[in-house]
């Protein structure tokens, strides 16, 4: 029987995973299919026993299910328990395990490109639920140290705390009190949701050191005013895109117990962007 796949959430019509997941399957020969289903913020229950009851063998779970869904697993994987919040969950035989690949995802373009993190300075841009899992990134590969600048203080406060927490010694401060402090870091992440209406970069790249390394989380638009400006100083740049693709390799990983084809989910990926 043909193995079915899903990514649930709401909104979900926009959703470039079904086109990922598919060009995998099509270049591994795997009898596999993969939809894109809406389950509205309260249905997430019913919406579950729903894709039980078809077999789904595994699917992914985006806003606004990501939090709650750590409710409904029958086992958690340490990756989730530390990030709270499960956004990949397996089915084997109606037992449902939950993952959570942001933080994998996020390094995954590290990893590619050799690039080091250990011992370095990092400033992180936002302090939400995406930035969490990039500050448990940062604690597991041993950065020297994090920055965490967002537009509500109290939000950065917290954030440091976790990651003091995990032994990663952190600064909370306010977004614009970053000034033009660019060139004192060795990596610095867009975590916030600047960037996807066009804005300006929430930062001045004025004094930003070459082969600094500047990663963008948001990856609709590709090229965001925050890219551009790193990339006029001879910054290394890695792409919003980059995360989406580790997210969908190790979900892929996780599912299938064989190596993703990098190169045909990625080019399924670019020409979705
Ligand atoms: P995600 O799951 O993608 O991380 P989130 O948890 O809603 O989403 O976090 C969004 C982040 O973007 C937060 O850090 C938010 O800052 P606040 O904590 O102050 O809300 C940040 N953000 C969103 N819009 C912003 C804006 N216009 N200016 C500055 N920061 C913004």
């Amino acid at each position: 029987m043909s193995k079915a796949f899903a990514v649930i959430g709401d909104p979900i019509d926009h959703s470039l995973s079904p086109n990922i997941h598919s060009a995998a399957f099509r270049e591994m020969d795997l009898d596999c299919s993969y939809i894109a289903y809406r389950i509205p913020k309260d249905e997430l229950k019913d919406g579950i026993e729903g894709l039980k009851k078809i077999q789904i063998r595994g699917f992914n779970v985006t806003i606004p299910h990501k939090v709650e869904m750590m409710k409904y697993v029958d086992k958690l994987d340490e990756s989730c328990s530390l990030i709270g919040a499960v956004n990949t969950v397996e089915n084997k035989d109606g037992v449902l395990k939950g993952y959570n690949t942001d933080m994998d995802g996020f390094l995954e373009p590290f990893k590619k490109k050799d690039i080091p993190i250990k011992d370095s300075k990092v400033l992180l841009l936002g302090a939400g639920g995406a930035a969490r899992a990039i500050v448990a990134g940062f604690a597991k590969e041993k950065a020297s140290n994090i920055t965490i600048a967002n537009r509500t203080l109290q939000k950065a406060e917290e954030l440091s705390e976790f990651s003091k927490k995990i032994g990663l010694n952190a600064i909370p401060m306010k977004i614009e009190d970053v000034g033009d402090s660019a060139q004192n870091y060795d990596i610095i992440v867009n975590a916030t949701s600047i960037g996807l209406k066009n804005e300006d970069s929430p930062i001045s790249f004025d004094s930003l050191k070459e082969n600094t390394v500047v990663y963008d989380i948001v990856y609709m638009p590709m090229n965001t005013d925050f890219i551009k400006k790193a990339k006029e100083k001879g910054a290394k740049i890695i792409f919003g895109y980059e995360m989406l693709l580790g997210q969908a390799v190790r979900a892929f990983e996780i599912w299938h117990d064989m190596e993703a084809p990098y190169n045909a989910m990625k080019k399924a990926l670019l020409g979705g962007v």
